[in-house]
């Protein structure tokens, strides 16, 4: 039962007290946060995994490619696990590093290798965390750097100073929104479908790009739409809609505010007045939000429940597993970086933890 799940994973963490720190994302179930050292976003977890030098072990209560950057940037004596291996992300699916690097070859075709009369090189790849370690490292050994929907804006114009254009993957959503914010013409973000000779693009709209867009997307972020903003807007007249920046160009558009979970759960613990958020983002998020500020009336812009099906892969019963596994002095689960990639990796995580976000 739940509740025999909760009494194991609280023993468990008793026995092992200092050794082991949990860290959750926002997204995951109820179940899994109460029992975490750190709940934040995507970057508070990095640097949260990164300033836990007394640690042991990092249980990773996220997806696989968070897990991934806590071990590229922790020592090798402290093992992070992820307690179900079967947590990925689809859209970090979405670039992998072959296509990615066979692109790289024909963008060097087209723009040369050679900086400008400024020094700015033909292209910086951009990364966006939610990739493979390799395509992190795909960025450190070329020059590009890894950003998270929180330091988009920061990361791009880190890139804009230094190269001519950039290539950003995985999300095209969050892409196009954060160059857009900056003003970015649309017609000077073309998207590159590695399935079609020149990304599916003619070679002058490539010449003229600014930043050249990968064609992944969050499978959950993409399901809101522009009617349901008008439909919430009708429902709660003065409803503040606050979106994530995985959202399409359109949510975005219509939305009042676009920023990362952290942002969004800042902007509702700001708010003096009793306020209608209507938000959108992952459910478990919004229903916990919703929970936390009881004066507010706090919603999910998507009437049918959606949760992200990998975080939902945590479930209590991996964690109590994993942490079981730790007292009896077994590692189940352990995520390991290979020190080539680790290197190349930590090198574009590095650039990115270095700035102000
Ligand atoms: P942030 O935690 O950076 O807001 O990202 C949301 C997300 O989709 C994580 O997978
Ligand atoms: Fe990946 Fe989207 Fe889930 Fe985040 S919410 S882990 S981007 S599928």
């Amino acid at each position: 039962s739940s509740d025999e799940l909760h009494e194991r994973i609280v023993a468990a963490r008793a026995a092992l007290g200092e050794r082991v720190v949990i860290l959750g994302h926002f997204y995951q179930r109820d179940e899994v946060v109460q029992h975490a050292d750190f709940v934040g976003d995507s970057f508070q977890l990095a640097n949260a995994a990164k300033t836990r030098p007394g640690a042991e072990a990092i249980i990773f209560c996220g997806v696989h490619f968070m897990a991934e950057t806590a071990d590229i940037l922790t020592r090798p004596d402290q093992a992070v696990i992820l307690p179900n291996l079967a947590a990925g992300c689809s859209m970090a699916d979405m670039a992998d590093i072959d296509s990615v690097t066979e692109c790289w070859e024909d963008l060097a075709d087209l723009y040369g290798t050679e900086p400008d009369a400024d020094g700015r090189v033909p292209v910086v790849p951009v990364t966006y965390m939610n990739s493979s370690a390799a395509l992190k490292a795909f960025c450190g050994e070329h020059g590009g750097i890894v950003c998270t929907s929180s330091n988009a804006e920061s990361v791009l114009e880190w890139a804009f100073e230094r190269g001519q254009r950039v290539l950003f993957f995985p999300d095209q959503h969050l892409g196009r929104n954060t160059a857009k914010a900056m003003g970015v013409p649309l017609e000077r973000m073309p998207m590159w479908n590695p399935r079609r000779p020149l990304g599916g693009n003619d070679e002058q709209t490539l010449l003229d790009a600014q930043v050249l867009l990968w064609h992944g997307f969050c499978s959950v972020h993409r399901r809101f739409t522009v009617d349901q903003i008008d439909r919430a807007r009708a429902d709660h007249p003065g409803a503040r809609v606050i979106v994530h920046p995985e959202c399409p160009m359109a949510v975005v558009d219509a939305a009042d505010e676009a920023g990362s979970t952290d942002y969004i759960r800042k902007a509702i613990a700001a708010a003096t007045e009793p306020t209608t958020f209507a938000i959108g983002t992952e459910v478990n998020m919004v229903n916990r939000l919703a929970a936390e500020f009881p004066q507010h009336t706090i919603f999910c812009l998507d009437p049918v429940i959606c949760p992200c099906s990998t975080m939902y892969r945590i479930h209590p019963g991996y964690l109590a597993w994993v942490l079981e596994g730790l007292v009896r002095g077994e590692l189940l689960n352990r995520i390991t970086v290979p020190d080539d990639v680790a290197e190349n990796a930590r090198v574009a995580l590095e650039r990115m933890l270095a700035m102000k976000p």
